[in-house]
């Protein structure tokens, strides 16, 4: 038991015919909680098509969550607003495009999924620093800073509309001054204050 024959690792050895004491894993093997079975969640694709559905609910937090992590990981190039303007950008790096053209407005859920698990072109894959369930999170934000572009007045739920006029019938006196020169000759910064420096009139 004490002195038994043992292999420090990865040294060679003459038992096997490949010359290696480490043996390759049994081809199938599943590391202990890596059987990823949930192919949807760990891939954004049904068959070979991305899918278009969050694979768990959409929350406040999930997608607070996703807000954060955009900024972090996504903002420096594709900037806060989606635009592709970044700060890396604005330095010199490739420009990505747009989130608000039309073809990535189209673009499935899964397709944001697995550009950010792959990478794509120029783009590095941010699959060792986004997990999956954050990667899903920041898909679903980007689509709402989609939606936050190409927002109508449909959209806002009935009850919520700002009205610009008043009401028929009802007379307002706006709080704001309409006679122009006549009060605002009697207040410290006058049109004659501004006349004598030679600057604009005041708005
Ligand atoms: C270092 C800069 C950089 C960072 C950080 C970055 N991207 Fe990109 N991204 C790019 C560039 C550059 C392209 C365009 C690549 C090309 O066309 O070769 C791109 C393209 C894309 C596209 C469009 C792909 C298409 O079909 O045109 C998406 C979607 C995208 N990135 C998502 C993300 C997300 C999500 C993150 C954060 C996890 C992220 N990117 C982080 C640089 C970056």
């Amino acid at each position: 038991m004490q002195n038994q024959p043992y292999y420090r690792p990865l040294r060679e050895s003459d038992f096997y015919a490949d010359k290696r004491s480490e043996r390759p894993l049994i081809q199938g093997t599943v590391a202990r909680g890596h059987l990823n079975a949930d192919t949807y969640f760990y891939t954004g694709k049904i068959g070979s098509n991305d899918g278009d559905y969050m694979p768990f609910p959409l929350t406040p937090e999930v997608m607070a969550r996703g807000q954060q992590r955009f900024n972090i990981y996504c903002a420096p190039c594709h900037s806060e607003l989606g635009d592709g303007n970044g700060m890396i950008v604005q330095r010199g790096y490739k420009r990505p495009p747009s989130y608000h053209i039309d073809r990535l407005r189209r673009a499935p859920l899964g397709y944001f999924f697995d550009v950010m698990t792959n990478g794509f072109g120029a783009m590095p894959d941010y699959a060792e620093q986004v997990t999956p369930a954050d990667r899903w999170a920041i898909a679903a934000y980007i689509r709402a800073l989609q939606l936050s572009q190409h927002a109508s007045a449909s959209g806002v739920p009935a009850g919520q509309q700002i009205a610009s006029t008043p009401p028929p019938g009802v007379i307002v006196t706006p709080p704001y001054d309409t006679q122009g020169a006549t009060t605002a000759a009697s207040t410290p910064h006058s049109d004659k204050a501004a006349a004598a420096t030679g600057g604009e009139k005041k708005q």
